[in-house]
């Protein structure tokens, strides 16, 4: 699913990020331009990004 239509930035491309490092908004912004233009998305993306950190902490690797 679309997250940043400005600069075509999908759900999955954030969790690959998450999974490679990033860690907050401006690491977003950073490496996929998330909410680098409208900025309509921030609130979207910032969901997406706690959402699979909290996935992440305390998982076995088991999904
Ligand atoms: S929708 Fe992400 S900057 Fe506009």
């Amino acid at each position: 699913m679309y997250i940043c239509i400005c600069n075509d930035v999908t759900d999955r491309q954030i969790r690959e990020a998450v999974d490679q490092g990033a860690r907050t908004m401006r690491d977003l912004n950073r490496e996929l331009e998330v909410a680098s233009q409208c900025g309509k998305c921030a609130c979207a993306a910032k969901q997406v990004l706690r959402a699979h950190q909290q996935n992440d902490d305390g998982c076995c690797g088991l999904r």
